[in-house]
């Protein structure tokens, strides 16, 4: 392939340089293109536009291909370990033992709450949604650990990143332990990662919650799945935080505001809301297939779909695989995953989600492995970002070490009015 592409505008011809990544795909470099035409690109929601070069995570939609540093998916499912795969997205290979080891230490180091943090619990009203208090009490480890704020320095981003990446579970235990009306339960230093997190959101002063083997697994493998996706929404919108200087909390909680939404990490709520309503009889699974055509309808097949996949996504197809196993191994019955397997299966079928190349996401089936382990439909999108906080890092890291990084300032075209004058309200009509 030709090393430029030529534009030609008017009688102007630019070559614009043609750069190639490591697998092979290609983009036309347009930094310079308003200094040599004057014409910026339009590209609505960035659908067509690479806003950075990155080493981290490798997706090819057409194949059902996601790669974490290289290393396909489809390696991390035998033997999940969520801080392996953290320690790997983040620094860029996998640890040896007395690396992991030496992290793992550092996230029992950090795994506690500040006391104030935890007192600001009590202010909270008891049904305040959980990603809201996790966005908020991320914003505010910053007001605790002011120490890292200014720094750059690699150290600093280890003991953030610790930080956040241990604190996540402490903060988003507390917050369903509140809702619930249940004493907080510390984190337990003697306790893997995942084991720890469902300790502090089942056990009870008088009686410990007994983690299964079967259990931590099925978590260790809902996080990696997660862990990162390249630039998606959540993750730009830490690129962009973090593009402004701000602080590694600040960008991570910016990131929890994106995920929250139904069309990003919020899907995994929708959808079992969804699988929940067929099952009460409130609509079949035809039905919703049905609505999901209708473009006056705002409801959508949600857990279908995406902006990168036009191919099954490989995660949705490990987590289906989980489910199957996960829920024959906990001789836990679930309608849910009937239903969600017959309506996959109608949309399949239908010219609709054919012609379009939809097919299930992360979130279609992620919400019925997460119910068998007990963990409540509000808590699914927070389940979500403690997964994909190491990809959040790992991008806000090499965004920092990128030494063309700029601050993210898109541009716009300009539709509204031409220059008009302010009109005094005395002079105003009507
Ligand atoms: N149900 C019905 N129609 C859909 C769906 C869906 N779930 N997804 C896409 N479409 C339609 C679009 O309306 C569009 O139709 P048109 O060509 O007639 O206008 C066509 O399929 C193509 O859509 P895309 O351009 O591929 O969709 P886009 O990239 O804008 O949006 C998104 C991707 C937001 C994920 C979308 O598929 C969607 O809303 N899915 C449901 C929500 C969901 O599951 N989100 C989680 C995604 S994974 C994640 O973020 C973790």
């Amino acid at each position: 392939m030709s090393k430029n592409a030529v534009l030609v505008v008017g009688d102007k011809k630019v070559e614009l340089p043609i750069l190639e990544g490591t697998e092979g795909e290609v983009a036309v470099d347009i930094s310079r293109l308003r200094q040599q035409t004057g014409l910026i690109t339009y590209d609505p929601s960035l659908g067509n536009t690479g806003i950075c070069k990155s080493e981290i995570t490798f997706i090819d939609g057409e194949k059902g291909i996601l790669r974490y540093r290289g290393i396909p998916i489809e390696d991390f499912t035998d033997k999940p370990n969520f801080v392996e795969v953290a320690w790997l997205l983040i620094f860029g290979r996998l640890p040896n033992k007395s690396e992991l080891a030496e992290f793992s230490a550092l996230l029992t180091d950090n795994e506690l709450l500040h006391e104030g943090l935890r007192h600001q619990y009590q202010h909270i009203p008891v049904d305040a949604p959980p990603m809201a208090i996790l966005s908020a009490t991320l914003s505010n480890l910053a007001c605790f650990h002011q120490q890292l704020l200014a720094r750059q320095d690699p150290e600093s981003l280890a003991g953030a990143a610790a930080r956040l990446i241990s604190k996540v579970r402490t903060i988003a235990a507390f917050s369903y332990r509140r809702s619930q009306g249940l004493p907080f339960i510390y984190p337990d230093p003697g306790m893997r990662y995942c084991a720890n997190y469902l300790h502090m959101m089942f056990s009870i002063p008088h009686r410990q919650y007994l983690v299964s083997p079967e259990v931590e697994d099925a978590l260790n493998l809902v996080f990696i799945l997660h862990a990162d996706h390249e630039q998606n929404c959540s993750t730009t919108t830490v690129r962009a935080v973090g593009s402004a200087g701000a602080n590694l909390f600040a960008s991570c909680a910016a990131g929890v505001s994106a995920l929250w939404g139904p069309l990003h990490g919020g899907a995994n709520v929708e959808v079992v809301q969804m699988l929940e309503r067929i099952h009460g009889g409130g609509m079949s699974a035809a039905d919703c297939v049905q609505a999901a055509q209708d473009k006056n309808h705002p409801f959508r097949l949600f857990g279908f779909g995406h902006r990168v996949y036009k191919n099954y996504d490989p995660r949705a197809k490990i987590l289906k695989e989980a489910c199957d196993r996960v829920l024959t191994t906990l001789e836990y019955s679930d309608p849910l995953l009937d239903i969600a397997r017959r309506l996959e299966e109608l949309a399949l079928k239908d010219p609709y989600f054919i012609e379009r190349k939809l097919y299930p996401n992360v979130d279609f089936y992620s919400g019925v492995l997460l119910r068998a382990m007990r963990i409540p439909t509000n808590m699914f999108t927070v389940c979500f970002a403690i997964g994909r906080l190491p990809g959040w890092i790992a991008q806000w890291k090499e965004l920092h070490e990128d030494p063309q990084r700029r601050i993210l300032r898109p541009r716009q075209i300009y539709t509204g009015r031409a220059e008009t004058r302010y009109v005094r309200m005395a002079d105003r009509q009507g």
